[in-house]
């Protein structure tokens, strides 16, 4: 185990199999149909890499980069939108994609900015649910995990931008959090 981990929660192989389950979910979803994939980076680009290997279905990939935490571990509620999509989205099916859903305030926020462009549909996967820290009534429609309200790291998820390249999803000593 990483020496700042204290408890792994979920390992490579759970991760893997949950999301190649959600892939043939979403599959199964939108069968005969295309969809454009939009990834929010930095945090879901290892689960949108995973998961779309195991949508067998016409894939658009895309990228938006929004931020709300900047090097702190409390939201703030405000959100840039720092890089935008270069794909036209009107007419198509749109899976947004992020790594977790914390307040909910990123996924409402991006979801209704799609919206705003015509999309046939937009529907929301997550990799992780803290569902007790939620302000709204934002749900996920595809759910890896739903996890405690803890301070989780790795497969994407960074502290202060440490820990992205983790292949697990582990808790974070509290002594790293007094270093900073
Ligand atoms: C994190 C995470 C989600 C968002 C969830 O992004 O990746 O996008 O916060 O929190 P919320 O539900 O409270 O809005 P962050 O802004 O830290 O950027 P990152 O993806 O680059 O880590």
């Amino acid at each position: 185990m990483h020496k700042d981990i204290k408890q792994v929660l979920f390992d490579e192989d759970e991760i893997r199999n949950r999301i190649k389950e959600l892939g043939e979910q979403i599959t199964k979803d939108y069968a005969g149909q295309g969809l454009v994939v939009v990834s929010l980076l930095k945090g879901a680009v290892y689960f949108t890499a995973e998961l779309t290997k195991h949508i067998d279905l016409p894939v658009r990939l895309d990228f938006m980069i929004s931020s709300s935490y900047g090097n702190s571990t409390i939201s703030t509620g405000s959100i840039n939108i720092t890089k935008d999509l270069d794909e036209n989205i009107a007419g198509k099916h749109v899976l947004l994609v992020d790594d977790i859903i914390d307040t909910g305030l990123t996924l409402e926020k991006i979801s209704n900015l799609l919206l705003t462009r015509n999309p046939l549909s937009v529907k929301t996967a997550v990799l992780l649910d803290k569902g007790s820290r939620r302000v709204n009534a934002m749900n996920a429609d595809y759910v890896g995990f739903e996890i405690p309200d803890e301070f989780v790291v790795g497969y994407g998820l960074d502290f202060a931008g440490d820990y992205r390249n983790l292949p697990v999803i582990g808790i974070l000593k509290p002594s790293v959090f007094a270093k900073k």
